[in-house]
């Protein structure tokens, strides 16, 4: 519709306010109760304009055809000046003595000229709350515009804060009133982000000094891929903020990429490499450590053949020093043996949707999940492992939309869901096919796109047979009405979609949870389809996704080439000028084993911590003892690094630059925010010089350069560039040319399958590889707190550690009562394998039989319990089924 604004015309959609009109027309117009993330409140009447020829608040006004909206009333302005010199009269001065960047209200006095007021308003002593190590309140600042309480309902969906009290006593209140680090709060940092005076705030940026230098990045925690500012004073992260508008995230973070940053200075990085000396590591000069590795690992490889090398890459890393790293051992060493951790997470995901659709990614984008209206949500809680994603999947729910959640832990989702289906750990499959055959019996199937777009309908119709509602309650112990229920929500769904994590992936059968997950979408012709959801996977590291984008893997080249392919390793080879080895090369778990048989020589783990959070970790340090020569590249010394020959000071992602590809598989540009510590370095730079001292020159002289070598060897990404990046912002995959935009909704002309066609997948249901029995009769799932990430090494150097300072057993109060536990009671936790003893939390999170810890802290070492079991398909680990007994000690 046209608006006029003043005398400029403008254009604005159905829904938009006066205030939208006022900023399409390039006209500022201040707000301190409004924020683009949240509905309108309408309370502080500083937006006041004059349309239509009332005296109006722009923020909660609707435009209409034709408005004329006056900025320069001077009755409207005379209101607004009047409205903020009020609520400037309750406040003491140290509230415009802010700097102006970071208080709205010290921008918004600035523009009206309020230095003072007329008013006497009343004299406010209500005191500070700085208990909590993040969110710090000054309730003398507060003006109860009601934005950070909006923003922890309708953003964060925690409703941890409320406006306590009445009238001018009115307040912000977390939880029930008591200290804000005692509350519900789960420091997503919105509050903060929303507050337009400084009443809520966080430690760096209480601090009047200013930021020298602000970069725009890409977070480094999970796979979600937010989108952050880096503020930086003295050399040191002062505070990093949520990018508003951002794609991922849109302004909103999480207790981790929001808060955790001080590991980046702690005390405890490694700052020089170390060599072993005797049993000390020592520190050493580049030079020498470098030599000694180029020395060894050239020794061993013209010995023994470059079989005997293998390398871990990380998903930590960015894709380029990824793409180094795989064109490393290829080249320089002969040796396919790479791997990374979607090994040990979504290597099922890659393997079971490249089987049913083609490609080893999500279907679609996160924003797709705003017009879903049934959500499938299956063994993940993202609400503490991809918070933001949690967020958002709360709000849809809030809006109304289904869930249906599949996990034996009843979660925050879970309790919001209206079906649980809590089957017993290792159930997956059974769960699956239930659905599926409530799908077809109910004539839920699109039967059109099933005809025209899927095969194997017969196989699996067949199969179906054996797995009627009855049975699958029997074999997953989930009510039949249950199943039912579910099945008509996702099934009589215009939009539904499936969202899964590792609680899918990390089984025995692990790749047939994903493949017949995965028909529940084909049944219902809602993937590669337009307005469909598709399916998303959590990722786990904030870029394992690109991790074995790049190739670090041993049977893949970058961009998922076979490495069995001819024509794939040729057209690689063009591009490097060398053959890359055929022999395909070690997963993970066999390069442990081969480790103890003395077939593998030297292990060169890049920024993981295997020794930490590998299943089954007596026998990981068996196998870096037998190693001859093991090489890591961490920030810290690690359980791993300390058993290693040398160890060389990598950088964090706030220090590094390249990119990262998130769970959508969306390129996004990583930028250095801090110089690294000391000599630490890039694995990009040490790479690149490690190959110069073994007499190889890798080329790709900068992140840039091999991204753009890698966009020339693998057709899925030969669009990207950082140039590009860097202009357009972020690109999803594939991206086959300079032109191409990125396809962020896959599969809607054809399925990437050699037909075109989604393949349904008839795979039967097979127990777990671990069982309980009377000796071990408790079944352990491990997973993630919201605290902390995967080995801890980044949030236990951090105030997290006050938020969560250890690992917890969790247990039902039925098995706490039968054993004679309480709150806190250590409990030795004996596997087939080891005995750990972690403290007792008594939760109503866990069924009977069932119990949960997580592995972000070393001791206890959790991964001693867990199991060898993988992946039939892939060699993923069973982490979620470890029979276990459990005693009061
Ligand atoms: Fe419009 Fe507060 S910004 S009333």
């Amino acid at each position: 519709m046209r608006v006029l604004v003043g005398d400029t015309p403008v254009e604005v959609g159905e829904g938009a306010t006066v205030l939208d009109a006022a900023r399409a027309a390039g006209r500022y117009l201040p707000t301190l109760c409004q924020d683009d993330r949240l509905s309108p409140r309408g309370s502080c009447r500083v937006c006041l304009v004059r349309a239509a020829d009332r005296v109006v608040a722009a923020c909660t006004t609707p435009a209409t055809e034709d408005m004329a909206i006056q900025m320069d009333d001077p009755r409207a302005r005379e209101a607004a000046r009047g409205a903020l010199e009020l609520i400037v009269s309750e406040l003491p001065s140290r509230a415009l003595e802010i700097p102006a960047e970071r208080s709205e209200l010290v921008r918004v006095c600035t523009h009206f000229g309020v230095t003072d007021t007329r008013f006497h308003g009343a004299t406010h002593r209500r005191g500070v709350d700085h208990s909590h190590p993040y969110v710090k309140l000054d309730r003398d600042l507060c003006i109860a515009c009601g934005r950070c309480v909006a923003m922890c309902a309708e953003v964060q969906g925690t409703f941890a804060l409320e406006l306590a009290g009445r009238g001018f006593d009115t307040v912000v209140s977390a939880g029930t009133g008591g200290p804000w680090v005692d509350s519900p709060c789960v420091a997503c940092g919105g509050c903060v982000d929303t507050c337009p005076t400084g009443a809520l705030s966080e430690p760096g940026l209480l601090d009047p000094a200013p930021i020298a230098t602000t970069t725009t990045t890409t977070c480094g925690y999970c796979g979600i891929g937010c989108t952050l500012d880096v503020h930086v004073r003295d050399g040191q992260v002062a505070a990093i903020t949520p990018v508003h508008g951002a794609p991922v995230n849109r302004g909103h973070a999480c207790v981790k990429g929001r808060f955790a940053h001080a590991f980046a200075g702690s005390r405890e990085r490694l700052t020089a490499p170390l060599i072993r000396r005797g049993d000390a590591l020592e520190e050493a000069s580049w030079d020498e450590a470098l030599g000694l590795v180029a020395a060894r690992l050239t020794a061993i490889r013209d010995r023994h053949g470059g079989q005997a090398v293998a390398m871990i890459s990380s998903a930590r890393a960015t894709n380029e020093e990824n793409y180094l790293a795989q064109k490393f051992l290829r080249t320089v060493v002969g040796s396919n043996s790479i791997d990374n951790c979607s090994r040990l997470c979504h290597a099922p995901s890659a393997a079971g949707l490249t089987a049913s659709f083609g490609l080893a990614g999500g279907t679609n984008p996160l924003d797709d999940l705003d017009h879903a209206d049934c959500i499938l949500l299956a063994g993940a809680n993202p609400t503490e492992a991809h918070p933001v994603v949690g967020a958002r999947i709360t709000q849809r729910v809030l809006a109304g939309a289904r869930l249906v959640v599949v996990d034996p832990r009843r979660t925050t989702l879970a309790a919001l869901a209206d079906v649980h289906l809590r089957g017993r750990p290792g159930s997956n499959v059974a769960v699956f096919h239930g659905l599926a055959r409530l799908l077809l019996d109910g004539g839920y199937t699109d039967e059109e796109f099933l005809t025209r777009r899927a095969t194997g309908l017969a196989e699996l119709t067949e199969l179906l047979r054996d797995y009627p509602p009855e049975r699958v309650a029997e074999l997953a112990a989930v009510p039949a009405s249950d199943l039912a229920t579910a099945a008509r929500l996702y099934g009589q769904a215009e939009h539904p979609a499936i969202v899964y994590g590792l609680g899918i992936t990390e089984h025995a059968h692990g790749t047939d949870g994903v493949r017949t997950l995965a028909n529940l979408a084909i049944l219902r012709g809602a993937v590669g389809t337009p307005g469909c959801c598709g399916v998303l996977t959590l990722r786990g590291q904030n870029n394992v996704q690109g991790a074995s984008d790049m190739g670090a893997l041993p049977d893949l080249l970058p961009g998922y080439q076979p490495l069995a392919d001819p024509a794939a390793r040729q057209r690689v080879a063009r591009v490097w000028g060398q053959p890359v080895p055929e022999r395909p090369g070690l997963r993970i778990p066999q390069m442990f084993d081969a480790a103890i048989a003395g077939r593998l020589r030297a292990l060169y783990v890049i920024g993981e911590d295997i020794a930490q959070t590998d299943p089954d970790s007596g026998h990981v340090r068996a196998a870096l003892d037998a190693c001859e020569f093991v090489v890591c590249h961490d920030l810290f010394l690690s359980q791993t690094a300390a058993h290693a020959d040398v160890v060389l000071p990598a950088v964090s992602f706030l220090e590094k630059d390249g990119t990262f590809v998130n769970f959508d598989r969306r390129f996004q540009r990583v930028r250095p925010a801090l110089a690294p510590p000391g000599q630490a370095t890039s694995d990009f730079d040490i790479l690149r010089r490690l190959a110069h001292a073994m007499g190889a020159d890798l080329g790709c002289p900068t992140p840039a350069a091999a991204m753009a070598e890698c966009a020339a060897v693998a057709p899925l990404f030969a669009g990207i560039s950082h140039d590009r990046l860097d202009r357009e912002g972020p690109l999803h995959w594939p991206c086959r040319g300079p032109r191409d935009t990125g396809q962020a909704v896959l599969y809607l002309d054809r399925f990437a399958t050699a037909d075109g066609r989604a393949a349904l997948a008839a795979r039967p249901y097979l127990p777990p590889g671990e069982q309980p029995d009377t000796a071990f009769p408790y079944v352990l799932v491990t997973g993630r707190r919201l605290e902390h990430y995967n080995s801890g090494s980044m949030t236990r150097r951090t105030p997290n550690t006050t938020l969560l300072a250890e690992e917890t057993l969790d247990l039902s109060a039925a098995d706490a009562a039968a054993l004679g536990i309480d709150d806190g009671t250590p409990v030795a936790v004996t596997s087939r394998r080891a005995t750990v003893t972690l403290p007792a939390r008594i939760t109503d999170e866990l069924a009977p039989g069932e119990v949960f810890t997580a592995f972000h802290f070393p001791d206890p070492a959790t991964n001693s319990l867990t199991s060898a079991h993988t992946d039939t398909a892939t060699g993923c680990p069973e982490y979620k089924v470890t029979a276990v007994a459990l005693r009061p000690t």
